[in-house]
Formats: C-alpha cells, structure tokens, sequence
C-alpha cells in the first residue's frame, strides 16, 4: 500500500508534463496557419497577372477607367468566359481594379 500512495504523485506529475507538453503543441500549431495565410492569399495585382492575361493582354485593363461597379460587371462577365476566380478573389481583384484603375 505504500509503494502505491508514493506511485500516484509521479503519476500526476508525468500526467501534467504531457499536458503542458500538448497544450504547447496545440500554441505552436494554432500560430503556425495565421502566419502562413497572409502570403498564401493573393494580392489583386498578381491575380490581375496571373489570371487576365490568359486570353488577352492586361493593356485593355490597365488602360480602362470604370467604377467599382463596372469592374464587378466586367470580371463576372470575363468569368462567364472562363477565367479563373474564386468569389474571395473576385472581390479582391474587384476592389484593386477600382482602386487602380477607377473613375
Ligand atoms: C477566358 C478568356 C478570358 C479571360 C480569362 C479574361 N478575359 Fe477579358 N475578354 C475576353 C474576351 C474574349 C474579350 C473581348 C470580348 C468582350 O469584350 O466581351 C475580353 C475583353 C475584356 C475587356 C474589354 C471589354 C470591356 O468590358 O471593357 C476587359 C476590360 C477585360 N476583358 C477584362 C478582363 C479581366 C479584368 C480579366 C480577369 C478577371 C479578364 N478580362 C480575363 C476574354 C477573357
């Protein structure tokens, strides 16, 4: 019997060790994505690059002047042909085309 009552603090000790060793993990794990994401996002400048120039050159964007809302109109209407755009990087390109390029 008193072999187990001095067992049971180690236990409780190794026990919190794991515990404190886990919660550290999940610290480092949780951190790890937030610091990632950012450059994994694209900025409207790339994807204006990368995905408008696939049938035509960029000159026809680059040198047009529109709204906010006629940019919408336009990359929902280069959509419809295919161009390549998720609805988070529609929004982000919409917005850098009206700021670059807008009236
Ligand atoms: C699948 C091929 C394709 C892709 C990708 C594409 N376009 Fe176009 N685009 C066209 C064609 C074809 C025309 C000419 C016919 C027309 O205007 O409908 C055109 C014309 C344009 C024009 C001139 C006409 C207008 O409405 O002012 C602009 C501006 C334009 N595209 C912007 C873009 C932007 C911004 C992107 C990126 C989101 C893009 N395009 C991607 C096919 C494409």
């Amino acid at each position: 019997m008193k072999r187990h009552s001095k067992a049971i603090p180690v236990i409780v000790v190794v026990f919190l060790i794991a515990v404190a060793a886990a919660l550290a993990g999940c610290k480092s794990n949780a951190a790890s994505p937030a610091a990632t994401s950012a450059p994994a996002a694209a900025d409207g400048a790339t994807l204006l690059q990368e995905r408008c120039s696939v049938c035509h050159t960029t000159d026809r964007i680059t040198q047009a002047r529109k709204t906010s809302a006629e940019w919408d109109t336009t990359v929902t209407r280069m959509i419809g042909k295919g161009a390549q755009l998720s609805s988070e990087e529609k929004t982000v390109l919409v917005d850098y085309l009206a700021a670059t390029y807008g009236l």
